[in-house]
């Protein structure tokens, strides 16, 4: 609560002491270590391509997650159930492509680190080696702590993430906002606590109040990442789709579209489909001569987008 007092999305920062101010560089790799040593806020976006990486990547993002919300943004799914490992890493491999800073953290899916330790560092282990993510990320508190010490011994970064918890689907009786009574709002505290204390980076509050999510952050000294969470987390994810309006119906009321690519790519396919039963695409100067020149192709949008000016 005390948190609230810092106000307007300012949370206390966290890392070394003022003086000693952190930034993340621009310029390298982003580092776990960065992540937990910085004083600004974070940011993380999904992608699950080597363009969508790319993107996020040149605008200076500091984390990409590979989320398993592929299931449902890529695969048309209802829920994230489904998705496998295989997912996963073939998703973090495109990912890992289009990367050339951020730092990349690939989901574990549902029950790939329910079963035994052995298989739980074996679906971490290849989601880092097989699919070049830096991190990965699994969903649960208390319950999961045992499969998290074994990633960890392997030396595998681990983000935690509580709340709602999207793999929770059916226990928790649908994609609910937690934490709005007192027994729900201690469990995900006591949670945020035990991930903690095991090690993990960073945690994902995923749809708890914003004085809750304020009261988690101030009481941990690893950075919270909030979606739909409100403004006092010490960063915000998003579902990249969500916030470059690609998605279609209705985004819930935490996402801010800051873009409407849909509309965008509707107007452009129409222009298409008009400009070929029209006759005007592909006009003589978009076709190829008879000629002894060989043309190197650049085919299919290959190229590299130039960095952020800015950076972070
Ligand atoms: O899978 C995902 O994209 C996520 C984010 C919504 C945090 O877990």
């Amino acid at each position: 609560m005390e948190q609230l007092q810092h106000s307007q999305g300012q949370s206390a920062p966290k890392g070394p002491a003022p003086g000693a101010k952190q930034k993340v560089q621009p310029s390298r790799r982003v580092t776990v270590t960065d992540m937990t040593s910085s004083r600004d806020k974070l940011t993380m976006l999904t992608a699950y391509d080597y363009w969508t990486s790319q993107l996020v990547d040149a605008a200076g993002t500091d984390m990409i997650l590979v989320g398993d919300s592929l299931g449902m943004v890529i695969q048309g799914k209802e829920n994230t159930l489904e998705v496998t490992v295989d997912d996963i890493v073939y998703h973090c491999r495109a990912v890992s492509r289009g990367r050339k800073r951020a730092l990349i953290v690939g989901d574990m899916p549902y029950l790939s680190y329910h079963i035994s330790p052995a298989e739980t560092v074996r679906n971490a282990g290849r989601i880092i080696r097989e699919g070049r993510a830096d991190a990965v990320k699994l969903e649960g508190g208390s319950k999961r702590i045992p499969m998290i010490q074994t990633i960890l011994d392997a030396e595998i970064p681990v983000m935690g993430h509580v709340g709602l918890t999207p793999q929770s689907v059916n226990a928790l009786g649908g994609f609910k906002v937690q934490g709005k009574n007192d027994e729900s709002r201690k469990r995900v505290v006591e949670d945020a606590l035990a991930l903690e204390d095991t090690g993990v980076f960073a945690i994902v509050l995923e749809c708890i109040p914003y004085d809750l999510a304020a009261e988690i952050t101030e009481r941990l000294s690893i950075p919270t990442i909030g979606i739909g969470a409100g403004p006092h987390c010490d960063g915000q994810v998003l579902v990249t789709h969500d916030l470059l309006g690609m998605s279609l119906g209705k985004p819930p009321k935490f996402v801010r579209q800051f873009a409407n690519f849909t509309e965008t790519g509707i107007d452009a396919v129409t222009a298409f489909n008009d400009a070929v039963r029209d006759g005007s695409f592909p006009s003589i100067g978009e076709s190829y001569k008879a000629s002894k020149k060989r043309h190197n192709l650049r085919l299919y949008g290959g190229g590299e987008l130039p960095m952020a000016a800015s950076g972070n």
